[in-house]
């Protein structure tokens, strides 16, 4: 087996950590209720909203929902830009920046092409990236034990 098991029991709101599976980077991000609740409020400004596109490489259907996860915190995803593969970097600090979109709720930044991501991993329109962030095939051994693949 190719799958990977994580212990998640350190990662503390707000904070991300990256495993690998199969060479590549897998985030695993644990959701403040702020992060959580801007979540639907953004919907129109996204390119793929409810991750209709390419649902069977993108997300998987335990994902299929508007956190695209299975717990509503825990957000895990292909750190690796849907675009040409570059790594975007964290942007989770909220409000006006430069190369953000206006009224920025957190999200990650890919540095190659601009394309931006909320914390769903959800693409904004008009960017480059054609989809959202993949969800690898997951599940939750216990509460804190992950695997994935
Ligand atoms: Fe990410 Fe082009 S590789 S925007």
């Amino acid at each position: 087996g190719a799958a990977v098991e994580v212990d998640i029991s350190a990662l503390k709101p707000g904070e991300k950590m990256t495993a690998e599976w199969r060479g590549k980077p897998v985030w695993i991000v644990k959701r403040t209720p702020e992060q959580l609740a801007d979540l639907p409020t953004i919907d129109s400004q996204l390119a793929d909203p409810k991750s209709e596109r390419k649902p069977n490489e993108f997300t998987p259907v335990y994902a299929r929902n508007g956190h695209r996860s299975i717990k509503p915190e825990i957000f895990v995803a292909v750190g690796i830009c849907t675009h040409l593969g570059c790594s975007p970097s964290d942007k989770f600090v909220t409000g006006a920046q430069p190369s953000l979109p206006a009224d920025w709720k957190g999200g990650f930044l890919c540095p190659c092409h601009g394309s931006t991501f909320d914390m769903a991993g959800r693409v904004f329109k008009n960017k480059p990236a054609p989809d959202n962030l993949e969800v690898p095939p997951h599940m939750y051994l216990s509460d804190s034990k992950l695997l994935i693949g």
